[in-house]
């Protein structure tokens, strides 16, 4: 079986995208679940956060490369120090990106093509692509790659409204990604004792129906510094009650509910981290 493809995807910035591709990674991982991590945002936050910054070396090949020659990119995979979570890293050179890809045939599906010539994709259940706060080429390129997509939103107001115009963005896409289908929208930055993050909730939960998921991520300080010290919330907190623990935990089960709890690949797949 082919492992699930899901972007997380926000145009608006600062909305936990980030955040929640590390850390529900890390929670399915944790489930015994192989996960493969994609960062497709050149300010390199998810490679920062789980391996720290790649170094640009004449002769070792990026992922800007691999989009731009349009090779596979299995040999862009690295470990993590999660066991069953995998990352391919971007690095400085990823900031050229939608620049390079305006004149390539094809522009919207040169990932998806890199994709289809990675043979070892089919070792993972799920793949994450977090995607930069823009609705740009790259952007683009993620949706026409992926099975589904899925929007962290920050529970205020602004953030709330910008959601209308990033569905009209993505409908439009249907032509060129008739795939790709919707699976959810998680609420981030959740007070409870804060109105308008109740507000919002209610109101989103009018809108999106079962759309929206019941799990919230609330605002957490640990998980500010958790990326300093290039560790998940789960190894950062080390305790089962951790705010972000259970938050992560709760996410990953209600993630495995909706997509379905199948294990795509055997366990003698081997993938890099084991
Ligand atoms: N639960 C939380 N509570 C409060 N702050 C958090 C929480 N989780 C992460 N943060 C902090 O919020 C900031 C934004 O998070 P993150 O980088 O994941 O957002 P993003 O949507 O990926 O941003 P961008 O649009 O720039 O890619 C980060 O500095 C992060 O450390
Ligand atoms: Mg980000």
């Amino acid at each position: 079986m082919s492992p699930l493809i899901i972007s997380i995807v926000n145009h608006k910035g600062g909305c936990l995208k980030t955040t929640v591709t590390a850390n529900l990674g890390a929670a399915l991982a944790r489930q015994g679940k192989r996960v493969l991590l994609v960062d497709l945002d050149a300010q390199q936050n998810l490679t920062q956060s789980l391996i720290g910054p790649v170094e640009l070396r004449d002769g070792v090949p990026t992922l800007y490369d691999a989009l731009v020659d349009e090779t596979g990119l299995d040999h862009l995979i690295v470990g993590t120090p999660t066991k069953g979570l995998d990352i391919i890293p971007c690095a400085e050179d990823f900031a050229g990106a939608d620049i390079s890809l305006v004149s390539a045939v094809g522009r919207e599906s040169i990932l998806k093509d890199c994709i289809a010539k990675s043979t070892s994709f089919a070792n993972y259940d799920f793949i994450l692509l977090d995607n930069p706060p823009s609705i740009s080429l790259v952007v683009m390129n993620s949706l026409v790659a992926s099975d589904l997509f899925f929007v962290p939103c920050s529970a205020e107001y602004l953030p709330m409204v910008g959601l209308t115009l990033l569905g009209n963005s993505i409908g439009k896409m249907q032509k060129i990604a008739p795939q790709l289908r919707p699976l959810g929208v998680v609420l981030t930055m959740y007070s409870r004792t804060e109105r308008i993050c109740r507000q919002v909730e209610t109101m989103l939960g009018k809108e999106l129906g079962p759309m929206l998921f019941r799990t919230k991520v609330r605002v957490n300080t640990k998980a500010k510094s958790a990326p300093s010290v290039r560790k998940t919330i789960f190894e950062y907190e080390n305790m089962p009650n951790g705010r972000g623990t259970e938050d992560f935990t709760e996410l990953a089960k209600e993630f495995l509910e909706r997509v379905g709890d199948v294990s795509r690949v055997t366990p003698e797949q081997g993938v890099v981290n084991g």
